[in-house]
Parts: structure tokens; sequence; C-alpha cells
């Protein structure tokens, strides 16, 4: 049985933790820092199970001692976008925070997998890989699964088509400037220009790269968590079930894609050690350029991170 642990009991972490008792095959540790707060959603989660006939093993925690010898490592504790901030604005607050919980995790688990949740997602799983000193197939940021997944639902809403015909590939970092593939997504193995039009194609993209803002909007404060826990969850199951999917996933690049010294959104295939592989797609000029705007993002933010506080 893999243990799985989540830092952080605040809506994404708590919906991870149920996405994962219902689907099973792991013990789940809930840990927060506030105390009772892990402990109160865990002992709610458990009184769901006979009712609901999911998992009942978890425990909910302020001690990282629970985690220990964890297989993963879900990390999801932050401070979430308030309306009008970016991703980027969370990077110092966010990174102090991080730099805590690895320092608490990684001598409990040294041979865990680390997934990361926390924005701005590929600088803080940057910053995870460079502080834990783990090799790179063992720290993965979240965010392809979601953004993809929200192009399948906006394509989905305008076709009527069942999501499970759609399938989308979106690249990059988590932010703005997130690559959208048209050449790289397909309904039923058909182009998407077979069932839409260039201006319903540009409506999709653009509210793929604002879905996190447009529910940041409605909520005022926090932002999503019922997909992103989805999200986290499909990833943790592949890592934990060594299904060997194929995901995009925020990963260090050792000049994959051009690109060196950066976490950065790519398709992987994942297994039980981590990132099996990563798949290097060809991309044309224009996609290049795009995949460079968001690298370019990404480095802007980075640049706002002080590793030495
Ligand atoms: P939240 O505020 O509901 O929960 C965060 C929790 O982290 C709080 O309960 C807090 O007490 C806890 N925490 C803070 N410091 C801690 C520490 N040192 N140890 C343990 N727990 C600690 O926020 P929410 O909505 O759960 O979002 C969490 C993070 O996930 C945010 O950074 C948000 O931007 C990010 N996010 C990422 C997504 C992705 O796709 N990668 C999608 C949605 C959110
Ligand atoms: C999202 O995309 C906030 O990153 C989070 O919903």
């Amino acid at each position: 049985m893999s243990k799985v642990s989540i830092i952080g009991a605040g809506y994404v972490g708590s919906t991870i933790a149920h996405w994962a008792m219902v689907s099973g095959g792991c013990q789940v540790v809930l840990v927060d820092i506030v105390e009772g707060l892990a402990k109160g959603k865990i002992l709610d989660l458990i009184q769901a199970g006979p009712i609901a006939g999911h998992s009942v093993d978890a425990i909910g925690s302020s001690n990282y001692n629970d985690t220990a010898n964890s297989d993963l490592v879900i990390i999801t504790a932050g401070v979430p976008r308030k309306p009008g901030m970016t991703r980027e604005d969370l990077v110092q607050v966010n990174a102090d925070i991080i730099k805590s919980v690895i320092n608490e995790v990684v001598p409990r688990s040294p041979n865990a997998i680390l997934l990361m949740m926390t924005n701005p997602l590929d600088t803080m799983t940057y910053l995870a890989y460079k502080l834990s000193g783990f090799p790179r197939e063992r720290v993965i940021g979240q965010a392809g699964v979601l953004d993809s997944g929200r192009m399948r639902t906006f394509i989905a809403i305008e076709t009527g088509i069942d999501p499970e015909n759609i399938h989308t590939t979106v690249l990059g970092g988590h932010g703005d400037e997130m690559v959208p593939l048209v050449r790289y997504s397909h309904i039923a193995g058909m182009p998407l220009s077979y069932f839409l039009s260039q201006e319903q194609i540009d409506r999709i993209i653009a509210r793929t790269r604002d879905g996190g803002a447009e529910i940041v909007r409605y909520l005022k404060t926090g932002s999503a968590f019922y997909a992103p826990g989805a999200s986290a969850c499909k990833m943790a199951q592949a890592i934990i079930k060594n299904q060997h999917h194929i995901y995009p996933a925020s990963v260090y690049l050792q000049g994959e894609y051009g690109m060196e010294d950066i976490c950065f959104g790519v398709p992987v295939m994942l297994g039980r050690t981590g990132v099996e592989r990563i798949i290097e797609l060809e991309l044309n000029d224009e996609e290049k350029a795009a995949m460079q705007r968001s690298a370019d993002l990404i480095r802007s933010t980075m640049a706002h991170l002080k590793l030495d506080r």
C-alpha cells in the first residue's frame, strides 16, 4: 500500500485527499500547520467512507512525523490568489512556505516523489527541486493536466461532443502565457478545425488561458480546487499504480525543448519512479515562439525569488 502525504489541508489539499480516498490504493496523510484543521477534515472524510463506499485509510495531523516514509508527497501549502492578483504576485510569500515544507518533508521521506501544486507553479517546482536535492525525476509540478482538462471542457461545451473523445495538449508555464497546442489536440483523431471555426478555437484558447482567473473572479476569495484536485489525483494514481501514463507536467529541463535550468510544462510519462521519460514534440516556428514567451514569463517570476532568505 503506498503512503501519500498531502501538505496543506485547505481547499486544494482536502479535495485531493477526497479524490485519493475515492480512488483508493493508498494510505492518505493530510497535514496542515493550523492545529486541528487536517484532523477535522480527515475525520469528516473517513465518516463519509462507509456511506459513499470509499477508503477510510487516512489520518489528519499537524505533525510532520506522521508523513515519515511517504512514497508520494503532494504539496499544496501556500496562499491562493485573490482577485486581481497574478500567480506571480504570490512568489515570495509562497517560496518561504515551500522552503519550510521541504525542510520538514525531505529528511522524513528521502525516497519520496514530490508533486507540487503551490503557485506560481513552475517557480515553486523549481524551488522544490533545488532545495530538496532530489533527482529531477522525483520533483513534478501539476498544471498541464488541469489546463488541458479545461480546454477539453470548453471544446465539449462548444461542440456538444463527449469530453472522452476530446484530447488536448497544453504545455508551457502555468500562467497567462501557457501554450495550448492546437496541432497536438484532436477530437476522436480528427483535427479541431473539422468541428470548430478558427474564431471558436481562438475563443477556447483565450478561455483556457484565463481558466483559473475566471473562477477567481466568481469566488472573490480563493481559487479553483475541484479540477485541480482531480488533476493531482490523476497524476498520483499514475505514479503509485505505475501506470506509465503520459501527461503534461512541469519538470526540470536540461536541454529538452532547447531550455535549461527551468521547470516547464512538457509531456512526460509517469510511473512508480516518477518521470520515466520526457517527450519532445516537433514544434513549428510559431509554437516554438509561444513556448519561448511562456518560458520568459516564468524566468521573470523566478527573478523575484530570493533563494537565500
Ligand atoms: P488554502 O488557503 O485553502 O490552503 C492552503 C493551506 O496551506 C492552508 O490551510 C494553510 O494553513 C496551509 N499551510 C500554509 N503553510 C503551511 C505549512 N508550512 N505547512 C503545512 N500547511 C501549511 O489554499 P488552496 O486553495 O488550497 O490553494 C493552495 C495552493 O495551491 C495555492 O498556492 C494555489 O494558488 C495553488 N493552486 C494550484 C493549482 C495548480 O493547478 N497547480 C490549482 C489551484 C490552486
Ligand atoms: C488555477 O489555475 C489558481 O492555478 C490555479 O485555477
